[in-house]
């Protein structure tokens, strides 16, 4: 029923349709049209959902740097969107799985996103501060949350920082 594959040049405008009703502002959209042109972009970890062949769905998964003692480049999952008329189906998960599985196979450390622990816990995220891995945002540890993949090793701690592109979401 779900079919989840990466994005194509035909997507972006639904892409940016699905981003937009799903957040109800424009913000999303434009952040990943930035993503998109910047040197941070992972082009086979943007990802979306099809049912019955219409895109419904898009996740984007980009690299962020982890700054400690060296400065590492980690994966920022964001935004992820599902239409309106398709949520709490599953697309969500599903896309969020197919993700972390992609960015695991290359042999990416770990995941982080800042969303509802309700939604982001059942796939294995926990809070960043676990890690030693701290936020550059004010807000509850249990937001800031960290999935750690197989390739994950200690040294993967530090503050985060997002490239420009992010602040004016
Ligand atoms: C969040 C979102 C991507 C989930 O997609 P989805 O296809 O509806 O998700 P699934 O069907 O796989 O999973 C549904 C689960 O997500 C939870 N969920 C969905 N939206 C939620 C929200 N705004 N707040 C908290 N939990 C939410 C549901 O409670 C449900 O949990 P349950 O299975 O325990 O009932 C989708 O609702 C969406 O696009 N929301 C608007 C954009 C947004 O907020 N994106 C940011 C995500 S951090």
């Amino acid at each position: 029923m779900i079919n989840i594959r990466c994005e194509t040049l035909p997507d972006y405008t639904v892409i940016a349709e699905v981003n937009t009703l799903a957040f109800g502002q424009e913000n999303e959209a434009k952040l990943v049209e930035k993503i998109r042109r910047s040197d941070r972009y992972i082009p086979e970890l943007s990802l979306v959902a099809e049912v019955e062949n219409v895109v419904v769905g898009h996740i984007l998964f980009s690299y962020i740097n982890l700054v400690g003692e060296e400065t590492l480049q980690v994966i920022g999952l964001a935004p992820l969107a599902v239409h309106p008329q398709f949520q709490r189906r599953g697309i969500g998960s599903a896309l969020v799985q197919a993700g972390l599985e992609k960015a695991d196979a290359k042999k990416e450390a770990l995941v982080i996103v800042l969303g509802h622990p309700h939604f982001y816990n059942r796939f294995g995220f926990q809070p960043s501060v676990i890690y030693e891995i701290e936020s550059p945002f004010l807000v509850p540890e249990d937001v800031f949350m960290v999935k750690t993949l197989q390739s994950y090793e200690k040294k993967y701690k530090g503050k985060v920082v997002y490239p420009a592109v992010f602040e004016e979401i």
